[in-house]
């Protein structure tokens, strides 16, 4: 007989489906579980939108019968508190009948942090936890980020050309990357709360910024301008990146000047560089003053996570390396 995948298999699995969760399960965390028995997954939940029910709910409700005896792999610790709008996750573990549970991450609310783990444990329930945590805390970063910086996760997206041009001298940027790059650019919108242009950009090219791929038009991010002045109907105006506080998620689609006042903040969590095979000269510099006072600091700042091809236009990831 084949022998099961381990655990680290599994609980990847895990948090690929807490992905999905983004950024939908929002005040909530996006957390991702499996229900496997005899090393078959018999069920799975995330975090659903507005935040319940909760992902394990979801895995336990789909298992019905089959959850007990198996095995749980979540990636961030069942809570330990009931609310109006459900269960808590590790009473509704235990009373499934689920005899092991492997977690990813610690949850730091005050009303979990280690008592889910204790609960399932005093319930004679096996507990291996720290499985894939930096993992799980990455695919929940936005909700990680505001919940300790009361901040939002940003991820700053500009398309330039070989030369570092994000348009042509006259303000002219439509389009520097081929229709992939762009596709691709629509699912990071699908994957933020809430998406902002500076409003030169606004006024060079009124972006739509919605999301046209086939079945993720409902998920437009929120629309915000960085602007002094006020905003046109369906935007909201802030005056600066610091002024963003009740979102979890933020793309910054440009221009060079909101992208610069973004890294002058020190406010950019995450790069996506899409370049394009094209030499445009004299156009417009991708940035602006980034209050860069000695070139030694510019390094060891970013650190590649991705890169690859989209048609003929590169991608390149990057995050941002932080202390804690
Ligand atoms: N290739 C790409 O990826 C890409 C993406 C987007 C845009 N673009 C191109 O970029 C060009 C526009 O870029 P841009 O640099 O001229 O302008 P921009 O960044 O779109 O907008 C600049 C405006 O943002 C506001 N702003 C900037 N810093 C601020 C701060 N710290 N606090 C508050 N508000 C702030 C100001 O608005 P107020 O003056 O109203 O205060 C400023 O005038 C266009 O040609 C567009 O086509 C290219």
């Amino acid at each position: 007989m084949q022998r099961p995948p381990p655990d680290a298999d599994w609980m990847a699995a895990a948090i690929a489906l807490s992905r999905r969760g983004r950024p939908a399960s929002t005040p909530n965390p996006n957390v991702g579980c499996l229900i496997v028995k005899d090393g078959i997954v018999t069920a799975r939940g995330w975090t659903r939108p507005g935040g319940r029910p909760h992902a394990e709910a979801m895995a336990l409700m789909a298992a019905g019968g089959a959850a007990r005896g198996a095995t749980a792999y979540v990636t961030l610790e069942p809570c330990a508190h009931a609310s109006p709008r459900g269960p808590a996750c590790s009473d509704a573990l235990i009373g499934a009948g689920i005899t092991r549970v492997v977690i990813a991450a610690q949850d730091p609310d005050p009303r979990t942090d280690g008592k889910g783990i204790a609960r399932l444990q005093e319930a004679g329930i096996e507990v291996v936890f720290n499985m894939l945590a930096a993992e799980a805390r990455a695919a929940m970063a936005p909700w990680w980020m505001r919940r300790a910086r009361g901040r939002p996760f940003v991820t700053l997206k500009l398309a330039t050309s070989l030369d570092g041009c994000i348009a042509r001298a006259d303000g002219s940027s439509r389009w520097i990357t081929g229709a992939r790059a762009r596709a691709h650019g629509h699912l990071e919108r699908a994957q933020h709360q809430a998406i902002l242009v500076g409003r030169a950009t606004l006024e060079a090219d009124a972006p739509k910024l919605d999301v046209r791929l086939p079945g993720l038009a409902d998920r437009s991010p929120v629309k915000l301008l960085l602007t002094r002045g006020t905003a046109p109907e369906g935007w909201t105006a802030v005056a600066s990146p610091q002024a963003i506080a009740d979102v979890d998620s933020l793309l910054v689609e440009g221009g060079a000047g909101a992208a610069s006042a973004f890294l002058a903040a020190d406010r950019v969590d995450r790069l996506l560089l899409y370049r394009a095979p094209i030499l445009i000269g004299g156009g417009k510099p991708a940035l602006g003053d980034i209050g860069l006072a000695d070139l030694a600091d510019a390094h060891g700042r970013w650190r590649l996570q991705d890169s690859r091809l989209l048609g003929s236009d590169r991608l390149d990831v990057y995050e941002r390396a932080r202390e804690g």
